[in-house]
């Protein structure tokens, strides 16, 4: 049985004074029974994991380099980030592919960086309204997929975010039929590249305004073990009532 798994990704937003939302959310749900994760600015990572000291919930990193140290002005490593408290990363989420021209080589190359650090690898992939349109959804996610996850991937190591690009941040999801058919593609794709065994075990998250309101259908869906949330990770009532759906599926 793959555990349920609720990522929650602050982006860049948060100082010293959000993490009072994080003590709100542990009060809330001291003993959640899915795996609950916080990514909040690498300013906070090192304050928030000393937070969850003793707690069920773990932090992690929103993105890393590639290499373990250098001359990389402004980078943050897979190592920096366990040193500060990680225990996860993602990698590729699509503001990183639009903002920063992340190609899948460069996702592939941070995952490797990041597993070899002894951090879980959260790699996103997801395609652009005008993808969907064209009927081209499928065949992005697989070459994603086979550009970005490196080899030897496990379930240990490797959780899959599907994030319609179009649903981030819009308030706008994918009809629960469309989510299906790429959950199911997806976790196809891996069974044809790592066998059924790895496959199975490798959870797979779906991410785009996910909010407590629809939770609880989404994680009825087929092959959805989770969330990566965005906006409604800011909140500890949204995103404890997303942890309770996911509780409850
Ligand atoms: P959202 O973001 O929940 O605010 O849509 C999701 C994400 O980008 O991970």
């Amino acid at each position: 049985m793959r555990r349920k798994m609720a990522a929650g990704n602050w982006k860049m937003n948060g100082t010293a004074e959000a993490l009072g939302e994080v003590d709100t959310l542990l009060a809330a749900h001291p003993a959640p029974s899915c795996d609950v994760l916080i990514c909040p600015p690498a300013t906070l990572l090192h304050r928030l994991s000393d937070r969850l000291q003793g707690s069920a919930v773990r932090a992690g990193g929103q993105d890393c380099h590639a290499a373990e140290t250098g001359a990389h002005t402004g980078d943050v490593s897979a190592a920096m980030l366990k040193d500060a408290g990680a225990t996860h990363v993602i990698l590729g989420h699509s503001e990183r592919r639009s903002d920063h021209g992340e190609a899948d080589d460069t996702v592939r190359a941070k995952a490797e960086a990041a597993i070899g650090a002894d951090l879980v690898a959260i790699v996103c992939v997801g395609e652009t309204e005008a993808q969907r349109d064209a009927g081209e959804t499928l065949g992005v996610i697989s070459a994603q997929l086979k550009g970005s996850i490196p080899d030897g991937a496990t379930g240990e190591t490797l959780v899959v975010a599907y994030e319609p690009v179009w649903a981030i941040g819009t308030g706008r999801t994918p009809t629960l039929d469309q989510i299906a058919e790429v959950h199911d593609a997806i976790r196809a794709e891996l069974s044809e590249r790592f066998g059924a065994e790895t496959a199975d075990a490798v959870r797979l998250l779906y991410g785009g305004s996910v909010k407590p309101a629809n939770a609880e259908e989404i994680f009825g869906v087929s092959n959805v073990d989770g969330a990566l949330v965005g906006g409604a990770s800011l909140k500890a009532d949204d995103f404890g009532g997303i942890i309770a759906a996911l509780d409850a599926s």
